[in-house]
């Protein structure tokens, strides 16, 4: 007898029952803010839609930062300019970008806050300091998260905020819990005194659901969904920062509906003379075939994300654009196209 047959499970978490938000004004939000944290699985888009949004904000007049958690991160590429360093840079009008490296962090942190000059950094002392700020993962964390708080508070002569906007595109998804949460984790080893008080305050500012917001990325793909929606679960279980949207990158359009595409075979390919001319011409229905298929199934998972998470998804195309400034520039298009609200 054969032994009962278990049910295929999918690795896909069950839906929830929700009506999934609507993604107009979810850019105006983020733009509001004075911090947006762009957080996914490494491939998703983070640099891009980071670099888009703070494009976008700097269009309508604000003074944007733009930092870089990782080195391999090149938000400064994203953005037309060649590398980032510690010192915040020009890379487009109205629009800074800073590659937060842990060594320099940790340093600003020990002049600002403990008047440790730079000279002590040639003493033993400091190759512990060294060794804390660039080994060992908690501390590396807080730094990021820290120095986002000091430059969200960092005022000009005149007392304005020296950043209207600071957008950070994050490392990669298994560690933006630990790099989000590193202030809170601090709170439980530090009972008291200077250290007690900055690092609560720096949570302040990351839980402040007016300052603060984080924008996750996916791809209309299996697995880039199932993570997204785990992490946008385990952030929320954090109760820290707030997720206003999800970005779902690289969405596969619908090619011309299935009338349209069998027109269109017969007239490219029943003309000898046509077929003659046009090398390959003879696998265009097959070609829109797969692309009918591929959009579905990436519909699919799209249908899924929505389903599981409860914020609004913005929709960006795969585009056929070369890397750099000028995807970037067309995700920011297509942000704000997806994001217009519609009219009554
Ligand atoms: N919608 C898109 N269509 C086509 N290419 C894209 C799109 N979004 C991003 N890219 C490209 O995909 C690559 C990976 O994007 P990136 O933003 O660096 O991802 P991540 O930071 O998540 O690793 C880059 O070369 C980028 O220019
Ligand atoms: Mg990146």
């Amino acid at each position: 007898m054969c032994p009962p047959r278990c049910p295929r499970r999918s690795i896909l978490p069950p839906r929830r029952r929700h009506r999934p938000p609507s993604a107009a004004g979810a850019l105006d939000e983020l733009v509001g803010k004075r911090i947006v944290f762009v957080a996914g699985k490494g491939g998703t888009g983070k640099t891009t839609v980071a670099a888009a949004i703070a494009l976008l904000a700097a269009k309508t007049g604000k003074q944007v930062l733009g930092v870089e958690v990782e080195p391999k991160g090149d938000l400064a590429g994203a953005l037309g300019s060649s590398g980032a360093s510690f010192k915040p840079a020009l890379a487009q009008a109205n629009v800074s970008v800073l590659a937060l490296h842990p060594e320099e962090s940790f340093h600003e942190y020990l002049n600002t806050f403990f008047k440790v000059p730079r000279l002590a950094r040639a003493t033993p002392l400091a190759k512990v300091f060294d060794f804390i700020a660039t080994a060992v993962p908690g501390p590396r964390d807080m730094l990021v998260v820290g120095k986002v708080a000091f430059e969200e508070r960092r005022r000009d002569d005149k007392g304005r905020p020296a950043w209207d906007l600071i957008v950070v595109d994050c490392s990669a998804s298994g560690h933006v819990l630990a790099q989000l949460n590193a202030a809170r984790s601090m709170m439980q080893l530090v009972r008291g005194g200077m250290i007690r008080s900055q690092v609560e305050w720096i949570d302040q500012v990351i839980s402040d659901a007016r300052r603060t917001a984080l924008v996750l990325t996916a791809l209309p793909e299996e697995m880039p969904v199932v993570e997204t929606v785990e992490l946008h679960d385990q952030i929320v279980k954090q109760r820290g920062v707030r997720v206003v949207a999800c970005v779902l990158n690289r969405m596969i359009r619908a090619p011309v509906p299935p009338a349209s595409r069998r027109l269109l075979a017969q007239l490219t390919t029943g003309d000898a003379e046509v077929r003659a001319r046009v090398p390959g011409i003879g696998s265009i229905g097959a070609d829109l075939e797969l692309s009918e298929r591929l959009h579905r199934t990436a519909e699919a998972q799209a249908q899924r994300l929505r389903s599981g998470i409860a914020v609004p998804v913005i929709e960006v195309p795969l585009l056929a654009t070369r890397t750099g400034l000028a995807t970037t520039r067309a995700v920011a298009s297509s942000l704000t196209e997806q994001t217009a609200a519609v009219s009554p």
